[in-house]
């Protein structure tokens, strides 16, 4: 298993290219599904995720090609010869059960495998069931698989989540594209990956209104076209490397990065004693003048503070001085990264939701080991800022959403290399 070793101290300078959200393209791929015509998806990320959702749509009888060479992902799914997603590669990736909904558009069924537990927490998905309920799909739970039948087609409802979900959502839009008559998805999440879900159904053909908003109108279509789309900037990846020039003192520019991806969470760099300012090509981000200052954070659903943030902005303020208050709201068992970070020197106290972190002088290179993808990034971000060497460790999960990290890091002036067995 891969590893990647930090040397800390450099003060981060240059520039990174910010590449497409793989949250965005794991919810786009699937909606090749909607069409028997070719779906292009351009700036994909090439990353082991978005591969692991090509092999779904491979088992399903989709054609997937570019996925080796990564940006350009030439999907079509003229001739679906499945329509199960297996346990083995739902367990992997929880993103597959966004098959669903487009199954049931296409196909009028759906076998799809529950996913089971998850690192950060329950993560069930009873939303999604509901919204293919609420559109006229019957479902049964066996043998540990969702079971979906629509023999007489989806049609148009009106579906109020109790709370707001971002995949839930995004089956909902890919199966009522297709649904007889309106439907009225309330209570919406309103990421701007469902913006571009939106407009990438729109421009196979679909009849959407709303997105961005928390209420989004669909109007049923016969049958939805082919497209070609480029995927949004990941504004995950943004947040995280402008947090490298932050926590190390540099100065870095983040190439196609928008403040409106990252608002709130560029408000509390802010906060925290960081200039963030637009440029012709993105993001420039660099350190005031004097210390980092405490902040509080609390994660919610965008436009707040996304919970795929808290971790790496955890890493920031264990340098910060003063103490800081994180609660994390979306997820229940989010925070694994902090003994890791305290392995590092980090004072943190977690209690349930709450962590509160008391900022120290300097952090100290240690071993330490990846829990989930955005945790593993967080120990990257403390490790740039420490004194001497950091190792961590089941790096696999880092390579699930950041392409080239240690790349594009280190052509920014910081000590990293894989250390491949
Ligand atoms: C998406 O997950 C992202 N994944 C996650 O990114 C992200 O953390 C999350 O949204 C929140 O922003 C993808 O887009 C592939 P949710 P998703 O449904 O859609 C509860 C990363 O690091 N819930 O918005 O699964 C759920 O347990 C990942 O890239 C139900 O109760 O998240 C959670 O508490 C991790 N029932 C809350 O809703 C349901 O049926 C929000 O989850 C569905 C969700």
């Amino acid at each position: 298993m891969d590893q990647i070793r930090v040397r800390g101290g450099a003060a981060l300078q240059g520039s990174i290219p910010i590449a497409g959200a793989k949250n965005a393209c794991l919810a786009l791929m699937p909606a090749t599904l909607l069409t028997d015509e070719p779906l292009t998806l351009t700036n994909a990320p090439r990353l082991s995720d978005i591969s692991t959702m090509g092999a779904l749509l491979g088992s399903l009888g989709a054609e997937v090609a570019g996925l080796q060479e990564g940006r350009v992902l030439a999907l079509s799914s003229h001739a679906l010869t499945g329509s199960r997603a297996d346990y083995d590669i739902v367990r992997k990736m929880r993103a597959s059960v966004l098959v669903l909904g487009p199954l049931i558009a296409r196909l009028g069924h759906a076998e799809v495998s529950l996913p089971g537990g998850c690192a950060i927490g329950a993560r069930p998905v009873d939303l999604h069931r509901m919204a293919m309920e609420r559109l006229g799909a019957e479902i049964e739970l066996r043998d540990g698989y969702l079971h979906a039948r629509a023999p007489r087609g989806l049609r148009g409802a009106v579906i109020d989540f109790p709370i707001v979900s971002v995949g839930a959502t995004e089956n909902a839009l890919m199966a009522a594209v297709l649904a007889r008559g309106t439907t009225v998805l309330k209570n919406a999440a309103r990421e701007p990956e469902i913006v571009d879900l939106a407009r990438c159904l729109r421009g196979m053909g679909a009849q959407i209104d709303g997105e961005g908003s928390p209420e989004i109108v669909i109007e049923g279509v016969d049958r939805l076209g082919g497209s070609t789309h480029r995927v949004v900037a990941d504004r995950i990846e943004l947040g995280t490397y402008m947090l490298a020039p932050a926590i190390t003192g540099g100065d870095v520019e983040c190439l196609g990065g928008r403040l409106e991806l990252v608002a709130a969470f560029a408000e509390k760099l802010g906060a925290a004693g960081v200039a963030v300012e637009e440029t012709a090509a993105g993001l420039r981000v660099h350190r005031r003048d004097g210390p980092l200052r405490a902040v509080d954070v609390e994660t919610a659903p965008f436009p707040g503070f996304p919970t795929d943030l808290q971790a790496q902005m955890m890493a920031l303020l264990s340098t910060a001085s003063g103490v800081s208050v994180l609660e994390e709201r979306i997820f229940e068992n989010r925070f694994m990264h902090a003994p890791e970070l305290a392995r590092m020197g980090a004072q943190i106290e977690v209690h349930g939701g709450t962590a509160t972190v008391t900022g120290v002088e300097r952090l100290r290179g240690a071993p330490v080991m990846a829990t989930d993808l955005r945790a593993s990034v967080s120990l990257i971000l403390a490790a740039l800022a420490a004194e001497g060497e950091t190792v961590v460790s089941r790096v696999y999960h880092l390579d699930r959403g950041y392409e080239r990290v240690e790349e594009k890091l280190g052509a920014c002036g910081a000590d990293i290399e894989r250390i491949s067995e």
